[in-house]
């Protein structure tokens, strides 16, 4: 990392003093002096190795490699392109609001001599001064797990088509709860799989509940806690492609309750070719309890149930707006984003009882296909007091090419991937055990107001009846399927000259 930023700073600087230098002395006598030579060895082959060979390397999920100096060289227009409107590396959160680790940026400069290679011709350079290809470690990052699961068998994911969302339910077998810290996703076959959510359930209750379709697992990506025939059901967090594995901070850990099933949700993404997928993921206990548990602190609240989306057909930036405020002093560790293809940007920010404001997430080009969880470098205070106010806006118009309907229909909240939903959710933990105490205390009080509230919600009740047409087998509403993923990409790239890509 550190020798890639020297380099291209330094060849920012060589390039500025260029530019200065032909705009001062430039005659019809003198030749104007060229630009520092930008070659693929020295400058560019240590961005793509720090920045993009995690995906874009055989076997990874990216549809080819970036490792030789052919593989760049072959596509070099097009990675001007997309490192310059910064579609790629993939990472949604704007800078400034919040300070994350593993964030993917490249610098100015990085992108600058992207350009400038491209301008030159894309020479080699000297290969001797290639840098060393990351080394990337097979196996687990974690270490042995405590419990491996590997899903009971293979999923056929065809040649092509949209993407998938499957889920998997495997028996943990467990006989007493344990305490999660970390689960780590191993895909059967790393590119078609490019993400994971990791939620657990009732033993047995997607058995009972869920009609089968002949083929393993079941559809959709549902929120199984949300669904009171699931529970005991939660979170157990998710894995996307180019991530590292890591502990939860702070001795914080997820609860799996004896006898659940390890529910796995796997968004698959076809490749041109038939494939299978068999996952395993392996699971790292703590021997205690947390100190206090997980808990979301989300706005709007429960995905936005109680928000009253309703989004006309055509409206192109429909705002949802959501208050968060904290009764006790909590942290906050991770962040992420939630909404399905209409969703456009999300933007978080808290006010602190004292009046400093304190941005802590900006989404401007929602992706329904990067879904990340951003981990904050260092746990955000919050202390009592604090709000959190959160905007998050909609474009249901037949301009979005992500959009699911067409033409487009009004759309409220829901579960399927044509319904919306949208809130940002903040993993935190109470800041002492009296903060704890304060905080159950505040919800034991309020319990009742909410239930009540949820009852006599027609978004439930809709999505009651919703269930229930379902169950009596009625088919997805006329024109709406799931697009494929980053169609708006594909469509724009289609229209660019020089697009070579293969799979
Ligand atoms: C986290 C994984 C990941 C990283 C890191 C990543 N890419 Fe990608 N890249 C993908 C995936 C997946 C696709 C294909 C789907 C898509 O276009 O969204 C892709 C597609 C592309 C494409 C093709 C776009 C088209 O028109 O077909 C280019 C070019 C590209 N990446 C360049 C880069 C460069 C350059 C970097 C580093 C600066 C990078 N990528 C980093 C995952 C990644």
């Amino acid at each position: 990392m550190k020798r890639s930023v020297a380099l291209t700073l330094t060849f920012a600087a060589c390039l500025t003093a260029a530019v200065w230098l032909s705009a001062a002395t430039q005659s019809p006598t003198t030749p104007a002096p060229r630009a520092a030579a930008v070659t693929f060895s020295e400058h560019i082959a240590p961005t793509l190795y720090d920045n993009c060979v995690t995906c874009h390397r055989p076997g990874e999920v990216a549809p080819f490699s970036l490792i030789s100096y052919e593989d760049a060289a072959k596509r070099a227009q097009l990675l001007a392109t997309v490192t310059k409107s910064r579609y790629m590396p993939p990472w949604h959160a704007e800078p400034g609001f919040g300070d994350f680790a593993d964030e993917r940026r490249l610098t100015d400069a990085q992108i600058a001599s992207i350009a400038e290679w491209v301008k030159q011709g894309m020479p080699r350079g000297n290969t001797a001064r290639m840098p060393k290809l990351p080394v990337f470690t097979e196996g687990w990052q974690l270490g042995k797990p405590d419990l491996v699961l590997e899903m009971p068998e293979a999923f056929d994911v065809p040649a092509d088509g949209p993407d998938i969302y499957r889920n998997f339910a495997i028996p943990a077998g467990i006989t007493e709860d344990k305490w999660v810290r970390a689960v780590e996703f191993r895909p059967g076959t790393r590119k078609v799989v490019h993400h994971a959510l990791f939620q657990f359930a009732r033993g047995g209750a997607v058995a009972e509940l869920i009609p089968s379709d002949g083929k393993p697992g079941f559809g959709g990506a549902m929120p199984l806690r949300m669904v009171s025939n699931f529970a005991p059901a939660g979170d157990l967090g998710g894995w996307a492609v180019g991530t590292t594995p890591r502990f939860l901070p702070e001795n914080l850990s997820w609860t799996l309750k004896a006898g659940s099933d390890f529910i796995l949700q796997l968004h698959l993404h076809p490749t041109g070719k038939p494939e299978k997928e068999r996952s395993t993921v392996g699971l790292y206990f703590a021997n205690t309890p947390p100190p206090r548990r997980i808990r979301e602190l989300s706005a709007p609240g429960l995905f936005g149930v109680l928000a009253n989306i309703d989004i006309p057909p055509g409206e192109k930036n429909y705002v949802v707006k959501g208050t968060a405020r904290t009764f006790a002093n909590m942290r906050a560790y991770s962040v992420l984003a939630h909404a399905h293809y209409l969703g456009k940007e999300m933007k978080a920010i808290a006010t602190l009882p004292d009046g400093t404001t304190l941005p802590l997430l900006w989404i401007k080009d929602w992706d329904f296909n990067w879904q990340d969880r951003y981990v904050y470098k260092q746990p955000v205070d919050l202390p009592k007091g604090t709000k959190i106010d959160v905007t998050i806006t909609y474009d249901n118009s037949a301009d979005n090419p992500r959009n699911p309907c067409n033409p487009p229909r009004r759309v409220q909240w829901g579960v399927q991937s044509y319904d919306e939903m949208g809130a940002v959710i903040f993993q935190t933990m109470t800041s002492s055990d009296a903060d704890e105490k304060a905080l159950n205390d505040f919800n034991a009080a309020i319990a009742k107001a909410v239930v009540n509230q949820v009852q006599q919600s027609d978004t439930v009740k809709r999505l009651q009846d919703q269930q229930k047409q379902f169950k009596a087998g009625a088919a997805r509403p006329v024109g709406c399927g799931q697009p494929a993923p980053s169609m708006q990409f594909f469509q724009e790239s289609a229209a660019r000259p020089g697009r070579t890509m293969s799979r």
